[in-house]
């Protein structure tokens, strides 16, 4: 099972959460649902970081008819829309007024295969909202992740949900500026597929690349970047529903997004998960040479740190 010692039932082998304080983008549906469900139901105070209020508070009101025993933890909505960086960070001040500590960060809200769309302020949205708005949140929150981070016991960790389809990225790939980042990827077979994939790269340098940085400056902090196994949230939603006939027959167990947010195994053996890539199967999972790609990661921190820049974000 590669990184698990042992099989994994989020159900019965995730510890005591209460008292640790859960953040998630996203969450009010999808894989992110399930995620905020069993975190809670092991008694922690889980933040879904969504868009829309009416979607939330219903996501909320079913985890509750659900049930979050044994735990008994609490889910809370916090507004984010992750297409406009100006509100991740306006979510992650309000956060921290909130609340005293933040235990783990999960990125997980994304788009997946949409059409191509610009933002406003000239990034395309699956950039944005997948990666830019995603590393602004972050960076809002630092001060009160190192300040849970230096408490005694604690176990800070931030967990980003990339893809294995990062590794569709082929040619030769660059993020030297916007130009890079907007890339449309016109002459790929699937477009579509190809901007996800490119944005689940990114994902990945991102993550490796802050473990780096954690680490260089004494943070105990853990990065974990996973791929949660394929699973079937594409059939209803076109353009998405065009996947269908690859994404059904693939669709598997999937269990690493817990595992990486809260398992014991993970605290005990800090230096081994420290910047590791989890995957649901396969044996390796170690991040290829593409995903662990020093000089990329920087190229498009490099791009991101000037445009929020000009942007005054
Ligand atoms: N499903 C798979 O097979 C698979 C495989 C590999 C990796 N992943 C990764 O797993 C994660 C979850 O995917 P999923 O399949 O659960 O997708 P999903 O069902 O489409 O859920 C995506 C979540 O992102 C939120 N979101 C989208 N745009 C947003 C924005 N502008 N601001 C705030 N939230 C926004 C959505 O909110 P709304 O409900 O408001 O749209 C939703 O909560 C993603 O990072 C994806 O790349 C999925």
């Amino acid at each position: 099972m590669g990184f698990f010692s042992k099989s994994f039932d989020p159900a019965t082998d995730l510890p005591d959460l209460s008292g640790k304080v859960i953040l998630i983008t996203g969450g009010n549906t999808g894989i992110g649902y399930s995620t905020v469900k069993h975190l809670a139901r092991r008694g922690a105070k889980v933040y879904m970081a969504a868009r829309n209020q009416t979607k939330a508070e219903e996501a909320i009101a079913q985890l509750k008819a659900e049930g979050l025993g044994p735990g008994n933890g609490d889910v809370i909505w916090l507004e984010l829309d992750l297409k406009d960086p100006r509100n991740a960070k306006k979510a992650g001040e309000r956060f921290m007024k909130q609340e005293k500590r933040l235990d783990v960060l999960i990125h997980n809200a994304a788009i997946l295969l949409e059409n191509y769309t610009m933002t406003p302020d000239g990034v395309q949205e699956i950039v944005m909202v997948n990666v830019i708005s995603h590393i602004v949140l972050t960076r809002t929150l630092q001060p009160l992740l190192d300040q849970t981070a230096a408490e005694p016991n604690s176990d800070v960790r931030i967990v980003v949900v990339a893809s294995g389809a990062y590794r569709f990225v082929s040619g030769e790939t660059h993020f030297r500026n916007l130009d890079d980042l907007n890339n449309e990827l016109k002459s790929s077979l699937s477009p579509t597929f190809a901007r996800y994939c490119v944005s689940k790269l990114m994902n990945m340098l991102y993550a490796f690349e802050l473990q780096r940085h954690l680490t260089a400056v004494g943070s105990p902090i853990t990065v974990i970047a996973l791929h949660p196994g394929v699973v079937n949230t594409f059939s209803d939603k076109p353009p998405r529903s065009n996947f269908k006939f690859i994404i059904e027959p693939i669709t598997r167990v999937h269990i690493p997004r817990q595992f990486a947010a809260a398992s014991e195994e993970v605290a005990e053996q800090r230096q081994k998960y420290k910047g590791a890539y989890l995957t649901p199967v396969g044996k390796a999972n170690r991040a290829d040479e593409g995903g662990k790609d020093e000089g990329l990661a920087k190229e498009l921190l490099n791009t991101v740190d000037k445009f929020l820049e000009e942007k005054g974000i």
